[in-house]
């Protein structure tokens, strides 16, 4: 059983979040998805439009999550890849390079983001406040 993890905030869920997981699952049996909570996306600076619970709500409704998880902190990632016996860690290339210090505990792969799609794009679109 190949166990894998990925995090975001998932705001305004998107085609762009479904391909990530679609391919994030599809690397392995088991998907747990780390959530950014409300009051760790404001110490990033990020404010969402639909709150925690919601977007866990969400996310526990797409087929390719098995496991949704808060996120809390920036240092929990290693402690979570230990406790739940993670292979693979994935995020978006927006990230590349940012999670390879995790290379010491599991797999870390980087997929290519869907283009022209963000939480962002849609809010200023949309004049949601960021
Ligand atoms: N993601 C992706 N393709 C996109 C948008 C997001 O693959 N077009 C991925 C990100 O790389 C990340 C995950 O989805 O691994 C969650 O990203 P998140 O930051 O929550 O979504 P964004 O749409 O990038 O939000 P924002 O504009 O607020 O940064």
């Amino acid at each position: 059983m190949k166990r894998i993890i990925t995090y975001g905030t998932f705001d305004l869920l998107h085609y762009g979040h479904i391909n990530l997981l679609k391919r994030a699952k599809n690397m392995g049996d088991y998907l747990i998805v780390g959530l950014s909570t409300d009051e760790f996306n404001q110490r990033k600076g990020k404010a969402c439009y639909f709150e925690y619970e919601k977007r866990k709500q969400l996310l526990e409704s797409i087929r390719y999550v098995d496991f949704v998880i808060p996120e809390t902190s920036w240092e929990q990632k290693q402690v979570d890849i230990e406790k739940y016996n993670i292979d693979i860690f994935v995020i978006g290339d927006d990230w590349e390079g940012k999670f390879d210090y995790l290379n010491k505990y599991c797999k870390v792969k980087y997929l290519s983001r869907t283009p022209k799609i963000s939480t962002t794009k849609i809010k200023t679109d949309l004049k949601i406040p960021k």
